[in-house]
């Protein structure tokens, strides 16, 4: 499995390699083309909270933020996109926020969101970025025994910050 990672000047010349596993999907970096299953994940993984269409688009465009999409073989010559993560990063700061990771509900719990977190790390490290930070509903048991699995230490909790009311709990990991 390769991951490639973004350059402000050249988004799609770098790759990187990952880890290596039988079967593992292909991940790279989103692009325009993959807007409309973008927004179907998005859709399909969130029950609220949903990044409109013109936030994944602009994600996707941005030099600072980087846009991971997993594509698994459907069928012969004919791959689907399984999985997405997106992490910002912030100018002066060595801390990158990964602000989505979503699995297609059809795919959860076969270690697809492990991927796609250990490529986000990769990605973050390859942005000279030390740290990475996310927030998660306290209620997404999956999420957050994902994300401690994979040694995420929880440092805060901030109430009232999803649209339901629900408190998110603050995660980093150092990288
Ligand atoms: C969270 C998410 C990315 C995990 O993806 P995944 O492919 O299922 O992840 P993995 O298979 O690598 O691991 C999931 C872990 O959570 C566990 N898990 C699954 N559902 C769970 C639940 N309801 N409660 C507690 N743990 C759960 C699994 O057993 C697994 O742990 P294990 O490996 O120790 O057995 C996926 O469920 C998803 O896309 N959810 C919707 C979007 C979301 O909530 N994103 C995260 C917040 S931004």
């Amino acid at each position: 499995m390769t991951v490639q990672t973004r350059s402000a000047a050249a988004k799609e010349r770098t790759t990187l390699p990952v880890t290596s596993r039988a079967s593992a999907p292909t991940i790279r970096l989103a692009t325009p083309d993959d807007l409309d299953a973008l927004v179907a994940l998005e859709y399909a993984a969130f029950a609220s909270d949903q990044a409109e269409r013109r936030a994944i688009r602009h994600a996707i465009r941005s030099g600072s933020m980087t846009v991971l999409v997993a594509l698994a073989e459907d069928g012969p010559g004919s791959e689907i996109l399984v999985a997405a993560a997106t992490l910002e990063r912030r100018r002066g700061t060595r801390s990158s926020r990964l602000s989505s990771i979503a699995v297609s509900p059809t795919r959860t719990g076969s270690g697809l969101g492990g991927i796609m977190l250990e490529a986000a790390e990769t990605d973050a490290r390859s942005h000279g970025c030390t740290a990475l930070r996310l927030e998660v509903r306290a209620d997404n048991g999956a999420g957050i025994r994902l994300y401690e699995r994979h040694g995420y230490v929880r440092f805060a909790v901030i109430p009232d910050y999803y649209e339901d009311g629900m408190e998110a709990w603050r995660y980093e990991k150092a990288l």
